[in-house]
């Protein structure tokens, strides 16, 4: 069974994907880490994250071996993320790897931007994740300043929206629920009722 869960910058659906992966026993890819990892390598190595050649060289050579560096969940790498994700040969050459992780015996669950519209287009269950953005910005705000972090609120609204329109906006791949995608709107749930939808949305769609 292929689950895929998208939604925009902090809409809670790694969160989601994850608890949604272990109810079912399924492995789970958060594929944003690809391209925050790509972000992550063509800076590393001196390049500016607008260079194209650079950045198409880095997601060739990506090894999912570092998708669980810390550093890929810092500030920052978000925006940085979404510029490669702009680039279209970025994103063929990540394809593949997402591709096959679908594909594993027994099936699994991706959370992004365009899983269910173009990695995984024939999921069996596909939800796009919403929340307004105001409320999307206090959640990401809470854990930025968990982590010490001094940013302010109208900075973290303004990352996730300045990415929000580079997501939706781009030529290749664009942010955009599947035709066939449930939306689940969390802006007034937490994380239990919002998991608690989530699973009564795929239970529908499977049939059991
Ligand atoms: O966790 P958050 O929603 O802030 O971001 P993420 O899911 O880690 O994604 C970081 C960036 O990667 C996004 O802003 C997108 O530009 C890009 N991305 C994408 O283009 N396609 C995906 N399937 C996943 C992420």
């Amino acid at each position: 069974m292929i689950i895929a869960i998208d939604g925009p910058a902090a809409s809670g659906k790694g969160t989601l994907a994850k608890r949604i992966a272990q109810h079912w026993g399924l492995p789970c890819l958060d594929t944003g880490l690809l391209y925050r990892a790509v972000a992550r390598d063509v800076t590393m190595r001196g390049f500016k994250l607008t260079d194209a050649w650079a950045a198409l060289a880095q997601a060739r050579s990506l090894d999912p071996s570092t998708l669980d560096d810390p550093l890929l969940r810092g500030p920052g790498t978000g925006e940085a993320a979404s510029i490669v994700a702009s680039m279209a040969h970025v994103r063929a050459a990540l394809l593949a790897y997402q591709k096959a992780f679908a594909a594993q015996p027994g099936g699994a669950v991706l959370d992004g931007r365009d899983i269910g519209t173009v990695v995984c287009p024939h999921a069996d269950a596909k939800i796009f994740v919403t929340a307004r953005p105001e409320v999307r910005a206090e959640r990401r705000f809470s854990e930025r300043r968990a982590q010490s972090d001094p940013v302010t609120f109208e900075a973290v609204l303004a990352d996730i929206q300045r990415r929000d329109a580079r997501d939706a906006g781009r030529e290749s791949a664009p942010m955009r629920p599947a035709l066939d995608a449930d939306l689940l709107e969390t802006s007034d749930l937490d994380i239990e009722q919002a998991f608690e939808a989530a699973v009564g949305l795929i239970k529908r769609k499977i049939g059991r």
